[in-house]
């Protein structure tokens, strides 16, 4: 248990937990380095603030650090987003401090109201550019809806020229003390975190990342991951993963039965290669979804290999779809390609995978049995019109 804060600048501390063994978050997003919930307490001279608390399994801790720490005094608690790996230790905090306030905007409220039973009369609610003194502090807000949920904001210390992002430009990384460590390993880990919980809200995060641009802002402070004392670091990384620009990237996640299909993948591989186009492939059976996410971030065409299941498509390569479908990436083209038995439709339920995001159509090559020939010369029809489609990225 590590009960100690970390000084940051000019009274304000790093006050949260690293939780470097959690392999899983929202039972959904595989966690290669585990995870921190960024909690920070700002004094100043008159009153003083915690941004954004701790993930509820992590309340002990939080609770002994905040008492171990003689942090006997708290005026307010703002709160940036409601999901409950930051807004999970408000109660808490009410209790140990009564008459503090929960600061916050009307959608953060009445998602804690809702998810925490938090009385109504606790909050002060705040609206886009309103401001907080702390004395020689203070606070402005920043309505930031969906990056990545409705009603998340940043709070900006001015004097200090500090941007609590919440979730945005954060990262599930744990090999930093407190501030990033601007490494190839923390790109990777912020390129993993910004394809599943930011991408499909790309639009919005590029408008963010603009706007962070302009403020006068020296250090970001996200709600997971480092500390960024270099903002441009991060804010130039996001401006590359939210732009139009792809890369001549094809991504393959497949799922193959009898091998015919993984035959197929191949075949496709070796000709988009020798073109000198990147190639990702992915074994659905065995993928890390983090893996398949990230480098759907740039990728200008995905091809989904499947085997055929009771007359459909294989579940693995559905849920594969599904999840291309729903983080929406910018994504120029597909196509389907597999092998069945005795029949069926491979195509059509993959299809209907796609209602939120529209790339265009490619040629499927969907064949009986083992590949002849003929099945072979399809493949590279389909390799070659990608390869045709890539030359105009
Ligand atoms: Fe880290 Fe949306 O919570």
């Amino acid at each position: 248990m590590d009960l100690k804060i970390r000084p940051i600048k000019n009274n304000v501390y790093y006050i949260g937990s690293k939780d470097a063994n959690r392999k899983l978050f929202d039972q959904l997003v595989p966690l290669p380095q585990g995870t921190t919930y960024n909690s920070y307490l700002v004094k100043g001279s008159e009153k003083t603030a915690i941004v954004d608390t701790d993930y509820p399994k992590k309340l002990e801790e939080y609770k002994k650090r905040l008492q171990e720490n003689n942090i006997n005094k708290v005026d307010y608690i703002i709160s940036n987003h409601a999901e409950q790996d930051h807004s999970g230790g408000i109660p808490m905090l009410l209790e140990m401090f009564p008459d503090a306030k929960v600061v916050t905007n009307a959608k953060v409220k009445e998602n804690v109201m809702n998810m925490l039973h938090v009385p109504e009369d606790k909050f002060i609610v705040i609206n886009d550019g309103d401001e907080l003194s702390l004395g020689d502090k203070t606070f402005q807000f920043i309505l930031a809806p969906f990056v990545h949920w409705p009603d998340t904001m940043f709070s900006y210390l001015k004097e200090d020229k500090m941007l609590f992002t919440c979730d945005f430009l954060g990262a599930h990384y744990t090999k930093h003390e407190l501030f990033a460590d601007y490494t190839d390993c923390l790109v990777e880990a912020a390129k993993r975190y910004y394809a599943e919980i930011i991408m499909p809200f790309r639009n919005f995060a590029k408008k963010y990342t603009d706007k962070v641009k302009e403020m006068d802002v020296e250090i970001i402070l996200p709600s997971h991951g480092p500390v960024y004392d270099k903002p441009e670091w991060i804010l130039d990384l996001y401006t590359d993963w939210t732009s139009d620009r792809v890369e001549n990237k094809v991504v393959i996640p497949y799922v193959s039965m009898y091998e015919s299909t993984k035959m197929m993948v191949d075949r496709l591989a070796e000709k988009l290669e020798a073109a000198d186009i990147m190639v990702r492939m992915f074994d659905l059976v065995h993928c890390d979804e983090g893996e398949l996410s990230m480098e759907l971030v740039d990728c200008a065409t995905v091809v989904l290999g499947s085997s055929m299941v009771l007359a459909g498509p294989h579940p693995a390569a559905v849920t594969a779809a599904y999840l291309v479908n729903a983080l929406r990436p910018k994504l120029r083209y597909y196509s389907i390609i597999g092998s069945y038995g005795w029949g069926g439709n491979l195509e059509g339920t993959i299809e209907k995978m796609f209602t939120i995001i529209k790339p265009e159509k490619l040629d499927y090559v969907v064949i009986k049995g083992q590949p002849r020939d003929e099945d072979y010369a399809k493949v590279d029809v389909l390799a070659q019109q990608i390869i045709e489609k890539h030359k105009s990225l």
